[in-house]
Parts: C-alpha cells; structure tokens; sequence
C-alpha cells in the first residue's frame, strides 16, 4: 500500500534507495520516484511503472547526492501516471515528500492553497503537503535566510504544522533544499528508521533496510523524526522522546528469492519451516507457551474470543474458529474486520478477549477493529508476523507467528502459520486427557514433514492438472467444516494470481442456487480428505458430476475410492481430520501457483493489489 524509503549518510543515495524500493514493491507497483539531493540541489526522476522501468530510463550518474527519498505507488487518489507519482513537490520544486496514506481533508486544503495562488500538477492529496510545508516556512519568511542550524528547526517546525492541517493517515518522508538530512512522520501508517553507522535509513517496512542493517526504531503514533547521518531526534505532542532499537531476527536471504522465480513459490516452498518456526517458538520443555494469559473459563457465561481480521488471515481465522471450538469448546466469533467496525458492538466487551489476525499487523480495518474491542472494554491480542508492528502496539498482547518476510503479494506461508498458532491455542485452553493432548502435540508437531511431503510428492502431479486447469474461466472450490475455509482460501488464492473467476462454497450448499452455474467449463476443485462428512462430501460430487463439470479432488494417499467419481486427483498425505487443513492448504497455494504460471500472470505483483492494505 505504497512503499517510502529515504537514505542519508556518507555513501551515493540513489542505488540504496533504489534497492530498497524493490525490496518493498509488493507495497505497490504502479509508478514510482526518487528524488536526490545533490550537494543540497534537488534532482527529480519519476514515472509510471515498476522500478526496474524506472531504472531503465535513469542515468544513476546525473543523480549524485547522499541522501535521497523514493515512492513505490499503489494508486488511491488519481490514476497511477508519471505527473501522480510521488515524490510530489511544492511550487519551487524544493521540498519533496514521499506519502503513504491517505489525506481526507486534502480537497478542502488543496482549494484554499489555488486562491493563495500555489499551483498543482497531480491529482494526488499528497501533493497538498509540500505546499503547506512551503506554505509554513515562507509565512516565517526565514527560507535560506538563516543559519543552517536554524533553517533545520525551521522546517521541522514547518512539517510540523503543515501536518496539523491533516486528517486521515500519513507516513512521510521530505526533503528539502539546502537540508542535510531528511523528516519522518508517522500516523496511522507504518514507519521505520534502520540506524547504520554514520549513515540512517527510514522506510515502510522492514525489508527494506535489512540488506544494510538489522537495527530498527519503529515510530509511534504522532512521531516526528529529525534523521541526520549521525542523529536521530524524535518528538512527539512537541516534546522529545525516546524509541529504543530493536534487533529485527530476519536475514538479507530471507527477504531474497534464493533461486525461486518467485517470491510466492518461495513462500510456499517455506512453509513446512513456517509451521516448524511457529511451533518452536510457542513449545518449551514444559509444554506449549503462547506468552499470553487467556483465562477463559469456557461455556456461554464464561469469557468467548472474538476474532478480527481480513482476506487470507480471515479464512485462516474461520478455520481456527473451528479448530479452537473442536479442542477447547470455548466459543468463538470471526468478524471481517472491515464489517465490524461499522457494526453495532452488541457483546460484553469486557468479557471477550479480542484478537486481531494479521500477518503484516498494518492493515487498516484490522487495526480499526482492534481499536474498537479495546473501546469497549476488550483484552486485546495482535496475531501478527511483524515485530514492532502496528497492532502489537495497539493490542495489550501479542503472538508472533513464526512465517518469516513474506513478500509474495499473495499470503502463503503465513496463512500455515497462523493454524499452527491456533492449534497451539485450542491444545492449550483445552481441558483433555493428558494421553489425548500429547497425541495432538506429537501429531501437530509432524506437520512440518506432513507440507514437505506434499511439496515433494504432489508438487509434479499439480503442475500436470494446472496445465489444463488454466484454460478455464471460472471455478468452484468446495468442502466441509474445517476445510471449507481452506476452499475458501484456495479460490482466494486463485482469483488473485490467475484471474480465473472462483468461488469458495461450502460443499452442501452448491444445489441451493450454484448448481445453475455448472457446466463443462466450470471444473470444481472439491477437498475430499477423510473426515467425519467424507461420505457426504463424495455425494455432493456425485452430483456435481451428473451436471457435467469437471472435478478434481484434493485426496488422501491410498483412497482409491475416489478415483471412480472425479477426473483428476491431487494425493496429499492422511492426517487426522483436524490436520487435514495444513496438507490442503498446499496442495492448493501450489494448484494456484502452477496454473497463474501457466497462464503467464505476474504472479509477484497481481493487477490491481499490494500487499499491507494500510487504507479502509
Ligand atoms: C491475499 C492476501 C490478503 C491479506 C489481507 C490481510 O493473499 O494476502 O487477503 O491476507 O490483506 O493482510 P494481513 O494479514 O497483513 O492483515
């Protein structure tokens, strides 16, 4: 949801800033530029397009400077086009200042700034800003006029109040002629300084500054950062404060494709050490320690859990709805997160335990929800991916998953990780037998091999059935209970990449309206592992076959059964029931993967999305 990066330091800017825009293009990809202070003369490259189309047209040797800015635009206001890509600028071309965000007042602002005469070249509301900035500096009459260590007060004071003027939610980075470092400001929008030695960065997220250093402060709400390449000044409500570094545990290669040709194909190949991660970082000697203390009594008087979240941390989350309910009986709701905070808030909030899924731990509606439970008088929890991330600073508490960087624009490896947490937390708030816990533990802890097996015996037959699963235009994926949720997930994950129409349904459900749109053409991708509704399930594809359409099966090893009834099967490894969605879930991120491939889609970057949602 647009990704910002700024650099200042001893080295050449632009390269840096230019890599690390890469690094975080699954911000957006729609446009993209820098700016570059050459011996404090400002230098502007921007356009429409990737990064490396930008880099194509840029001659790195006419853009000298050691401290830069850069955008990579995920279009909200105006079309993604050279004049409405960022860095946008005030009238003189001075000051520049790259957003992620959205400013809701800027219609009003920007009219008042036309009849002081200020002129607009974009379409953006980011582009109020360098004018008010401008606007501000000018109003003190001290541009240039000053020593430099006052023209620095200056301007942040400026940033300051041009800020005041803003509603909606920013994270920014300016430059400014004559400025030898760069301002950062965060509200309701993710921010990150990575310190270096002699040298600082300033970015969205994480992987942006990790080739460079491990060291990140993360900005509070209502920072305002003054970054030189041996300072940084944090205020915060006009008076200074402290934000301790902290270590970021990910690797340079983490956040590299390590010889995949993409990201998601990476993520997915990751995902058997997704789950062993997560698990090891929640299992200790003495059992399983997710860090947070539910207390829940269960039963209808006692505590619930509500849970928040959207897109592929929601089906996750519908599934562990399942999972928590099957192993612990503590109830619990699932709300899409952009629903629910424009819904009536009918429970008693002090009662429930809130938490918020979210693999980023940025996205907007997420973290509205998590404000809202905790208004009504929640305990909160983040579910999250990202030390130091929004949510966990909203939340009282919070559990990391154990997935890694996840740069695919499609979740992949963090959806796994995200089960495994809620296995963890229906075994721990389950009141069984010690023989049946450890049965579950023992078993959940196979689950690493269980993905890996599928990665290597059912990845070959997948790419075979995606070669002619491509060819169609719609598809339905089905199943039941616990694998509903990973059907809904597997034509999430379809739609996304390949742009094939599909739909998630419950298997039961089809011949209530559905059924009409079956034909030859609509291939049904049925989950079909063994359960206690397995012979229902076969029913419903008996069924669906007397209407002609194509059915492939996700199967267990050595059901021969269902050979009879479908046209292709996909053979994953037999787990008990409630495990079954771990080995699903693959087979189908693979299926998803191989037949966008085979359909030539730019499965890294799908039309229209990015990754981190950060706006409603
Ligand atoms: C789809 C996908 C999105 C995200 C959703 C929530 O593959 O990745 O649907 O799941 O935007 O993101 P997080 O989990 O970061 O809150």
């Amino acid at each position: 949801m647009c990704g910002i990066v700024g650099y200042v330091g001893e080295r050449e800017a632009l390269p840096i800033i230019l890599d690390s825009l890469k690094r975080i293009e699954y911000r957006g990809y729609d446009s993209c530029g820098v700016f570059v202070l050459e011996d404090g003369e400002p230098k502007l490259h921007k356009d429409a397009g990737t990064i490396d189309h930008l880099k194509k047209n840029l001659s790195e040797s006419e853009y000298k400077g050691k401290v830069a800015i850069g955008h990579t635009r995920w279009a909200t206001h105006g079309a993604p086009s050279k004049k409405n890509a960022h860095p946008h600028l005030d009238g003189k071309g001075e000051i520049a200042v790259v957003h992620n965000g959205i400013i809701e007042n800027y219609q009003l602002i920007k009219e008042e700034l036309l009849s002081l005469g200020c002129k607009f070249v974009s379409e953006t509301d980011t582009e109020v800003i360098p004018h008010l900035i401008n606007l501000s500096l000018k109003k003190k009459a001290l541009l240039k006029k000053v020593s430099s260590e006052k023209f620095d007060w200056q301007l942040k004071e400026a940033v300051r109040e041009a800020l005041a003027c803003l509603n909606g939610s920013y994270a920014i980075i300016v430059a400014a002629k004559g400025f030898d470092g760069l301002i950062a400001a965060r509200k309701e929008s993710p921010l990150i300084i990575g310190v270096g030695d002699r040298e600082n960065f300033i970015a969205s997220d994480v992987p942006a500054v990790l080739e460079q250093t491990n060291r990140v402060i993360y900005l509070e709400e209502g920072d305002l950062a003054v970054v030189k390449k041996e300072s940084i000044y944090i205020e915060n409500g006009g008076a200074e404060v402290r934000r301790e570094g902290r270590l970021i545990p990910w690797t340079i290669e983490d956040a590299e494709k390590g010889g995949y040709e993409h990201f998601m194909l990476k993520e997915i190949h990751e995902e058997p050490r997704a789950i062993m991660d997560t698990l090891r970082g929640h299992i200790a000697e003495d059992g399983i320690n997710l860090g947070i203390d539910f207390k829940i009594e269960g039963g209808a008087k006692g505590r619930s859990i509500l849970m928040v979240a959207c897109g592929t941390s929601y089906y996750a989350t519908l599934c562990g709805k399942q999972i928590i309910e099957n192993l612990a009986k503590v109830p619990v709701q699932v709300e899409l997160a952009s629903e629910f905070n424009y819904s009536d808030f009918v429970l008693d909030g002090t009662n429930i335990i809130a938490m918020a899924i979210t693999q980023s731990g940025e996205t907007a509606d997420t973290l509205m929800a998590l404000k809202k439970a905790k208004r009504y008088g929640s305990k909160t929890v983040a579910l999250t991916n990202v030390v130091g991330s929004s949510a966990t600073r909203i939340a009282d508490e919070t559990i990391y998953m154990g997935a890694g960087p996840e740069i695919g624009v499609a979740a992949t490896k963090s959806f796994v990780a995200q089960l495994v947490i809620f296995y963890l937390l229906g075994l721990s708030l389950a009141k069984m037998p010690e023989s049946e816990f450890v049965g579950y533990l023992e078993e959940l802890k196979r689950m690493p091999q269980i993905a890996q097996i599928v990665l290597d015996e059912a990845n070959g037959d997948i790419q075979k059935h995606a070669r002619y699963f491509s060819k169609y235009e719609h598809a339905f994926f089905i199943g039941r209970g616990v694998n509903l949720p990973i059907a809904l997930e597997g034509a999430l994950k379809l739609k996304e990449i390949s742009y094939i129409h599909a739909e998630g349904y419950a298997a039961g459900e089809l011949k209530h309206g559905p059924f009409a749109l079956l034909t030859e053409d609509t291939p049904v991708v049925v989950i079909l592992t063994h359960d206690n509704v397995y012979e229902k399930t076969l029913g419903n594809v008996k069924e669906i076959k007397a209407r002609g359409a194509p059915v492939i099966a996700i199967a267990e090893e050595g059901d021969e059964e269902v050979e009879k009834y479908v046209d292709a099967v996909i053979r994953v490894p037999g787990t008990s029931a409630i495990f079954s969605p771990i080995p699903n879930t693959v087979a189908l991120h693979l299926l998803a993967y191989w037949t966008a491939k085979e359909r030539g889609c730019e499965i890294d970057k799908p039309r229209n999305l990015a990754k981190s949602v950060t706006v409603e």
